[in-house]
């Protein structure tokens, strides 16, 4: 996998193979092996016109064979050295009844090329070193087992190095967008902070806790309205089904949609007590008595290190529960959504009012099926998106293509370059983004629109991922996350918090706001 067909790889092992006896009796016979070895079996998969692994020294010391084997990429010189065990226990055994012990890699020098010398140090795990020599990355690994080699470390490590350079490059460079659809401008009444002005009002509550919202009557009837609008204008006509998931997402999950690799750092990670004995938490207990504080470092003591976090999307969870199942053909497309699970994002610097949070409420609709069927359902779910944007909720928004949003989730360096080659109207797969304006963060040239949904077809990488197939057809799949606080802070953002100044359309779901609370 690491290794780009003709991208020129040099391996370079220095390690040897522990016999069970002193070899110097034998010392010729094995120089004998070796070099018959190296023309016979290790060239075995080579094409004609490449070269195999070549040993450039033995030394025979004691009971260790020490080597210098080279390669390029075809039988890279960790494989010719098991070979080489192989061939060697074989012969030794039947002439000498000396057996193998096993191998050791002293040293482990892999040179490989990447587009370009990165400007700053790149660090990957495992390497002793890694250097740069203009475009050729040179990377040391000490003592390398062979567990090491035998679950392809050294091929992911050579990826990985080609991954941080590339992200490297495609830093600071700016995202992929392109303007695909946008409304008419629509006057804009209202200016203010939505989530200031209802805090004032008692619409909502900061907290508990950083970026979260108690919202009080007012606040919760226009998010359910929202809700509504969602299920009832856009997921039921198109015939979603609901279903309802966990909130935690066990790491298996996450192993598997990448964002262990992309996220790890906004996840809410979940821990289990280590033990439910009485005996184990007494002490904790009794603290809490006396003191009348949560002793934190007595407590982690107490519990497991996280194997799950809280949803950070609720797609993964909803693809685990079709995982390695063969999906009737009548079924098809499957179309689904999770409205229980709310998600969690460690937002840190960026949160802000109702619309950058840390626990917010989506709607995730889902769907797996056939490349047309699912290029059919996106058009009626843009088709239902924009009445319910235009016609019921009346607002200034637009759309355009970005990158897909997996490219961040699972950590793969995103740059624009190979969507701006396939930026054609008639795109199979991909992420929109509807984005609206919210006057109160300046003009509509110069201020940052809020991106308040989203909707992608996202290729195979989820049903083959989890394995998921239909009985004759192709599966590929997509989501679209319909974020409760953002269509809400957009809409009272273009049309303030006065329900007299709201479209008629929203009006029908939210006839009369509640009266929550005056607080004295
Ligand atoms: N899974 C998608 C996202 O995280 C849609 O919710 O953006
Ligand atoms: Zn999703």
């Amino acid at each position: 996998m690491g290794c780009r067909e003709a991208d020129p790889v040099r391996f370079e092992l220095d390690g040897a193979i522990l016999f069970s006896a002193d070899l110097s009796p034998v010392a010729e016979h094995l120089k004998g092996y070796v070099g018959e070895i190296e023309a016979g079996p290790l060239q075995k998969g080579v094409p004609d016109d490449e070269d195999g692994p070549h040993v450039e020294r033995m030394e025979p010391a004691g009971q260790e064979l020490s080597l210098v084997i080279v390669s390029g990429r075809y039988v890279r010189a960790h494989e010719a050295l098991l070979r080489l065990r192989k061939e060697l226990s074989a012969r030794m055994g039947k002439e000498h009844r000396i057996g193998v012990r096993g191998v050791r890699i002293d040293r482990y020098t892999i040179s490989f090329s990447v587009p370009e010398a990165p400007d700053h140090p790149v660090r990957v795990p495992f390497a002793t070193s890694l250097d740069f020599e203009g475009d050729t990355a040179v990377m040391t690994l000490d003592d390398v087992s062979e567990d090491f080699l035998s679950r392809n470390y050294v091929d992911r490590l050579v990826a990985l190095v080609r991954e941080k350079v590339d992200a490297q490059r495609y830093e600071g460079k700016e995202e992929f967008w392109e303007q695909i659809w946008t409304s008419t401008p629509r006057e804009m009444p209202y200016q203010e902070d939505p989530t200031e002005d209802m805090a004032r009002r008692g619409w909502v509550q900061q907290g508990p806790g950083k970026g979260r919202w108690f919202f009080r009557p007012q606040a919760a009837a226009v998010i359910r309205a929202m809700e509504r609008i969602a299920l009832e204008e856009v997921l039921r006509p198109l015939g979603f089904q609901e279903v309802i998931s966990s909130s935690l997402v066990p790491f298996e999950v996450w192993l598997k949609t990448g964002h262990l690799k992309g996220v790890a750092n906004e996840i809410y990670y979940f821990s289990e007590p280590a033990t439910r004995s009485e005996e184990a938490w007494e002490e904790l207990r009794d603290l809490v008595k006396v003191t009348r504080e949560v002793p934190r470092d007595k407590l982690v003591g107490l519990l497991d290190a996280p194997r799950a976090g809280m949803t950070y999307a609720q797609c993964p969870n909803i693809y685990w529960s079709f995982q390695k199942r063969t999906v009737a053909d009548e079924d098809l497309p499957i179309l689904v959504f999770d409205r229980t699970a709310n998600s969690y994002r460690y937002e840190s610097g960026g949160r802000h009012g109702i619309e950058r949070v840390d626990e917010f409420h989506r709607i995730e609709p889902v769907y797996i099926g056939t490349v047309d069927q699912l290029v059919e359902l996106r058009e009626g779910l843009i088709e239902r998106y924009k009445h319910v944007f235009n016609e019921l909720l009346e607002l200034e928004w637009r759309m355009a293509w970005v990158s897909p949003f997996y490219l961040q989730q699972a950590g793969m360096a995103g740059g624009g370059e190979d969507e701006e080659a396939t930026a054609a109207d008639e795109r199979r797969e991909g992420t929109i983004d509807f984005e609206a304006y919210l006057p109160y963060r300046g003009t509509r040239e110069e201020s940052e629109w809020l991106e308040f949904q989203n909707l992608s077809i996202l290729g195979d990488i989820y049903t083959t991922a989890f394995n998921i197939k239909a009985q004759r057809h192709e599966l590929v799949s997509g989501c679209s996350g319909i974020g409760l606080e953002r269509w809400t802070a957009v809409f009272l953002s273009q049309k303030g918090l006065d329900p007299a100044g709201w479209p008629e359309g929203f009006k029908r779901f939210l006839p009369e706001l509640p009266r929550g609370f005056t607080f004295h």
